[in-house]
C-alpha cells in the first residue's frame, strides 16, 4: 500500500486573538495592526501577485541567487535533513533546493491555512518522493513542530526577508526561538533585503499597478468581513515610505477624512491624515545582519548575493 506523504496539522486558532489584537491596535495612537493579519486567503493571493511585479525586485533576485548557488548550498548542508520553513507561503522558493538537498522531510509552517493546503498539495504532486508535514501555526507566538516529525539535522529556511517584519530586538528573540526549535549543530538559510536607494525601496512597496495598495487595504476588508466592521475602503489610502534613520520601509493606511468605525460594538475615531501602521520591513547591510544573528547564537557560514547587491542569502550554523 502507498504510504501517505502529505500530512496537515492545524496548531492554530486565530479568531479571538485577531479580534483582541485589532481592537487594542486601533485603540492605540498611532494605531497599529500586526502584519501577520494580512494573510487571509485573499491576502496570500495578493502577496503572490506582488512577487511578480516589476518593481518588486526582492523575489526574482532571491530566486536567482538560490538557483545560481543551489549546488553550493547543498554542499554545505548535505542531504537527509529536516527542512523547516516558517512562513512557507506558496512553497515556491523551496522547490529550487529540494533536488539538491533531498531532505528527509519538509515542514512548512504558515498562518494562512487554505493557502498552505493548496501550496502543499501542489508541492506533493511535483515532488512525490517528499514527505511533507504542513503546519498551520503563528510563529510569532509559538514555535512547535508536529510530534510525528522524524529525527535528523534540522535546517530552517526563512526566505523573502520576512525577518525584516520584526524590529531588531524582536528579530533576535525570533532567531533565539528558532535555535530552540532546530537545536545545536543545525543550519539557518535566510534571505535579507539589503539597504539601498530610497526610490528603489519605495517603488517596491508602492507599485504603479497598485497591487501593494490592494494588499494593504485588504486588511480592512478582512476586518469588515470577519467582525462586521464598517471600514469604507474608499476613505483610506495606502502609503509606503522609507524611514532611513530606522532602516525600514513602513506601510500605513491613511485616513483621507474625519471618520468613525464600529467594530464589535466599539467605536474608533480617526481624523483626516491619521494612520494605521500595518507593516515594517527592516533592511540591513550584511555586516549588520551577521551581528544581529550572532546575538541570537548563530555563526555565519556563507553569504551569496546578486551582482547589484540588492539582496543576500545567508547560511548560519547554530
Ligand atoms: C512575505 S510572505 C513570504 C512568503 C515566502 N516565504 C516568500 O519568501 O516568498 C510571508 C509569509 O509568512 C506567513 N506569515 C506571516 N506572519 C506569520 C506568522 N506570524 N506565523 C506564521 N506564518 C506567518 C504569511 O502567511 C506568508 O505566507
Amino acid at each position: 500500500m502507498k504510504r501517505q506523504k502529505l500530512h496537515f496539522y492545524d496548531l492554530h486558532s486565530t479568531r479571538d486573538e485577531f479580534a483582541s489584537d485589532v481592537i487594542s491596535g486601533l485603540s492605540r495612537r498611532p494605531a497599529t495592526i500586526p502584519p501577520k493579519y494580512f494573510y487571509d486567503a485573499r491576502g496570500s493571493e495578493l502577496f503572490d501577485a506582488i512577487t511578480r511585479l516589476p518593481e518588486y525586485y526582492l523575489t526574482r533576485t532571491e530566486i536567482k541567487i538560490l538557483y545560481d548557488n543551489a549546488d553550493d548550498i547543498a554542499r554545505y548542508i548535505g542531504s537527509g535533513s529536516l527542512l523547516v520553513e516558517p512562513g512557507g507561503g506558496s512553497c515556491a522558493k523551496v522547490r529550487i533546493l529540494l533536488e539538491g538537498l533531498k531532505p528527509q522531510a519538509y515542514i512548512p509552517m504558515d498562518i494562512s491555512k487554505e493557502h498552505l493546503h493548496v501550496a502543499t498539495q501542489e508541492l506533493a504532486t511535483l515532488f512525490p518522493w517528499l514527505e511533507i508535514h504542513a503546519t498551520c501555526t503563528d510563529y510569532s507566538r509559538e514555535m512547535r513542530l508536529p510530534p510525528t516529525v522524524p529525527r535528523g539535522t534540522r535546517v530552517a529556511f526563512f526566505p523573502g526577508s520576512s525577518i525584516g517584519n520584526f524590529d531588531p530586538i524582536q528579530a533576535i528573540d525570533f532567531l533565539k526561538a528558532l535555535t530552540q526549535l532546530i537545536g545545536p549543530e543545525s543550519y539557518l538559510l535566510i534571505g535579507i533585503d539589503l539597504k539601498k536607494n530610497r526610490s528603489v525601496l519605495e517603488s517596491a512597496y508602492d507599485d504603479s499597478a497598485k497591487v501593494t495598495a490592494q494588499f494593504n487595504l485588504n486588511l480592512l476588508s478582512r476586518i469588515n468581513h470577519e467582525f462586521s466592521a464598517n471600514f469604507n475602503l474608499d476613505l483610506w489610502q495606502h502609503r509606503a515610505l522609507y524611514n532611513e534613520e530606522l532602516g525600514r520601509i513602513e506601510m500605513h493606511l491613511v485616513s483621507t477624512c474625519e471618520q468613525s468605525i464600529t467594530l464589535n460594538n466599539t467605536l474608533f475615531h480617526f481624523s483626516r491624515g491619521e494612520t494605521i501602521h500595518t507593516e515594517n520591513s527592516y533592511k540591513y547591510t550584511d555586516e549588520e545582519f551577521i551581528h544581529l544573528a550572532n546575538e541570537a547564537g548563530f555563526q555565519s557560514e556563507a553569504i551569496w548575493s546578486d551582482p547589484e547587491k540588492l539582496f543576500s542569502v545567508h547560511l548560519f550554523r547554530s
